[in-house]
C-alpha cells in the first residue's frame, strides 16, 4: 500500500514528534488535538523538531521546505482521519481511552487504512479489543525522542496480519527508522523486556552494597553500553564463542536476583517519596546534578550516533541516508 497521508492524535511528548519525521518522508500529516490551541502547539513543535534536525545536519534544507506545510493541526478526527491510508495513535497511556478510541477509528475509516497505537505498555491486543477489523491493528512503538531514536517496535496481537505488519515495516523504514518486528503481544515489548531485567540487576547490586549508583551506571555506560550501538547481544556470543557464553551462564544467571517484582530499595524509595528528578532525589541528588545537562548530553550523543551511522552507510545526511542503513548485510540463522 502507498502511504501518502497520515494522522497522528495526540500532541504531547510523541506526537509532534512522530508527525515531523512521517512529514520530512513527503507525507501530508494531520496533527489532532484535544483542543484548537494544543493542536496548533503541536504543528509548531513538528516544524520546530525539523529545524532542530537541519540545525544538527540529520535533514535537509529542502526536505523541510517541503515537509513543514505539510504538517496540519485540527480538532476533528472524523475529518482528520477521512482520506489517509495510517493512523498514528499517541494519546494518554490510559487503556480505555485507547480501546475506545479504536473502536471509533474503526468505524471512521476505510477497510484498508492502518491503524497504530504507539502504546509502551499497553497490550495492543486489548487496546484493539472492540474494533471489527483487528487485522489491520498493531503497535508502533517510537521510542523517546521520536526524531532522534531509530528504534520503532512493530508489536502484532494474534489478530494482526503479516500484510499490516510488513507494510508498517516498510514504511517505518521510508521515514528514516530502524523498526524490528515483535511477533507476540507480551508485556515490555522486546528492548524494554531486557531493559527491565537490567534495572531489576543494577537496583539489586546497590541494594546489596555492591556498588554505588555512580558505579553501576559508570559499567553500563563505559563497559557493555559503549559497544551496544554496533555489537549487539547475540553478536557478542556468537563472538566469544557460545561454549565460553554458557559457562558463564550457567555460573552467574543462579546468583543474580531473580525475584518476579522490583528490590526493596526500589519500593522503599518510592514510598518515601524519592521519585527521581520530579522530587529532587532517587538514585542520585538532583538538586547538585542537572537533567537538562544530561539530556543535552543524551541527544548530542545520539546524534553523534546517527552521523555515524549515515557516514558508515555512505549516504548524504538526511532521511535518505538513514534509510540506506537499514539494508541488511547479513541473517542470523534464528
Ligand atoms: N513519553 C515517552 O517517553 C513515551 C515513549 C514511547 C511511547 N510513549 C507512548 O506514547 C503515547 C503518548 O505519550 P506522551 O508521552 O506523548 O503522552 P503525553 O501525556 O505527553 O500526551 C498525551 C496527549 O494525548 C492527548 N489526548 C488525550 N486524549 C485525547 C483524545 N481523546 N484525542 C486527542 N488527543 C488526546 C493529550 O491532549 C496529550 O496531548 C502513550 O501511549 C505513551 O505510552 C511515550
Amino acid at each position: 500500500m502507498n502511504i501518502e497521508k497520515v494522522a497522528v492524535i495526540g500532541t504531547g511528548q510523541m506526537g509532534p514528534g512522530i508527525a515531523a519525521m512521517i512529514a520530512l518522508a513527503d507525507c501530508d500529516v494531520t496533527l489532532i488535538g484535544e483542543k484548537i490551541e494544543w493542536a496548533d502547539d503541536g504543528v509548531n513543535k513538528a516544524r520546530a523538531t525539523m529545524d532542530w534536525l537541519l540545525q544538527n545536519d540529520l535533514t535537509t534544507r529542502d526536505a523541510v521546505a517541503r515537509a513543514q506545510p505539510c504538517v496540519r493541526g485540527t480538532t476533528d478526527l472524523d475529518a482528520g482521519v477521512g482520506d489517509v491510508q495510517l493512523v498514528v495513535e499517541a494519546v494518554s497511556e490510559n487503556l480505555a481511552l485507547k480501546r475506545e478510541l479504536f473502536q471509533r477509528l474503526d468505524r471512521l475509516t476505510a477497510r484498508d487504512v492502518i491503524l497504530a497505537t504507539n502504546t509502551s505498555g499497553l497490550s495492543v491486543t486489548a487496546i484493539g479489543e472492540r474494533a471489527q477489523q483487528r487485522d489491520r491493528i498493531a503497535t508502533t512503538h517510537f521510542w523517546n525522542p521520536p526524531h532522534l531514536v531509530p528504534l520503532v517496535e512493530v508489536v502484532m496481537s494474534p489478530d494482526t496480519s503479516e500484510q499490516t505488519a510488513q507494510t508498517l515495516l516498510e514504511f517505518l523504514r521510508r521515514i528514516g527508522k530502524q523498526p524490528v518486528l515483535v511477533r507476540k503481544d507480551l508485556p515490555g515489548q522486546l528492548a524494554n523486556r531486557i531493559l527491565q531485567g537490567m534495572i531489576r540487576e543494577a537496583t539489586n547490586l546497590v541494594q546489596e552494597g555492591v556498588a554505588s549508583p555512580e558505579d553501576v551506571d559508570s559499567a553500563i555506560k563505559n563497559g557493555l553500553g559503549i559497544r551496544l550501538p554496533v555489537w549487539g547481544v547475540l553478536e557478542h556470543i556468537d563472538a566469544v564463542g557460545l561454549d565460553m557464553c554458557l559457562t558463564i551462564q550457567n555460573s552467574v544467571l543462579p546468583a543474580l536476583n531473580n525475584e518476579p517484582r522490583a528490590v526493596q530499595l526500589f519500593a522503599d524509595k518510592v514510598k518515601r517519596g524519592d521519585l527521581g528528578v520530579k522530587s529532587g532525589r532517587g538514585f542520585y541528588d538532583w538538586n547538585t546534578k542537572s537533567i537538562d545537562d544530561l539530556k543535552k548530553l543524551r541527544d548530542d550523543f545520539i546524534v553523534h550516533a546517527i552521523r555515524f551511522q549515515n557516514r558508515h552507510a555512505r549516504g548524504k545526511p538526511g532521511v535518505d541516508a538513514i534509510n540506506r542503513s537499514n539494508t541488511k548485510t547479513s541473517r542470523s540463522i534464528g
